[in-house]
């Protein structure tokens, strides 16, 4: 039988998700987070894994050349992608929140400089509000955007709060709760149900246990 291809997020839940698929009995043993293969496969061969950036997840499952994804709901709701949603592994939790330096009514407002990682979600946010939001998009170090009067606000992840305390920002409202997710191509789940069911209940028993 041909492996189940699943697409892997790099980056700070990895390691995590990969300990949820050990404790569901899925082992990569040639896998180490310094390699620079992309390509590993289960003890069983029963999964090739593809170790890719997170952004890109969704991507290769919509695509098809992956069946299945592991990767954080920020870049599903960004990608706007076309797959099913079918396990939440509470991994990675944080949230969307809009931040500024200053307190901003939202109900005041019409339109809005936003800066965002994130431009598509925070566009669909503003306008679920109301507001016309123009966006900046920014790879990084988005805080910096409303400190030196780039934007009004940005749209960004908390997970601890560290980063927008220590840039004397503050949350103006939280958009979205965001954990890692499991996501699954339509077509693969229509000739692959089994398979992919029983993948899927191996993490659920993973994530209950
Ligand atoms: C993320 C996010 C925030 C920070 C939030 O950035 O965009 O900046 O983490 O985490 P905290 O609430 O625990 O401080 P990341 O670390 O990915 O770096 P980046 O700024 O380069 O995107």
């Amino acid at each position: 039988m041909e492996p189940l291809t699943l697409a892997l997020a790099k980056g700070r839940t990895a390691v995590d998700s990969l300990a949820m698929l050990e404790n569901a009995g899925i082992t990569f043993p040639n896998f180490h987070k310094d390699s620079r293969k992309l390509v590993f496969y289960s003890a069983d061969q029963k999964i090739k894994m593809l170790y890719v950036k997170a952004l890109d997840v969704t991507t290769y499952v919509e695509e098809g050349a992956a069946d299945i994804g592991i990767v954080g709901r920020d870049n599903i709701l960004e990608a706007g992608a076309d797959v099913y949603e079918l396990l939440d592994l509470q991994l990675g939790k944080c949230k969307f929140v809009v931040a500024s330096m200053k307190d901003i009514d939202l109900t005041k407002r019409t339109s809005l400089k936003v800066a965002s990682k994130y431009p598509v979600v925070a566009k669909q946010f503003f306008h679920k509000q109301g507001i016309q939001a123009t966006t900046i998009k920014l790879n990084g170090s988005v805080e910096l955007a409303p400190m030196i009067d780039m934007a009004d606000c940005i749209v960004d992840i908390v997970e601890t709060g560290t980063t927008i305390k220590e840039n004397g920002l503050q949350i103006i409202t939280d958009v979205e709760d965001i954990s890692t997710r499991v996501v699954v191509n339509k077509a693969s789940f229509a000739t692959k149900t089994a398979e992919i069911q029983s993948f899927i209940n191996s993490m659920k028993n993973s994530l209950e246990a």
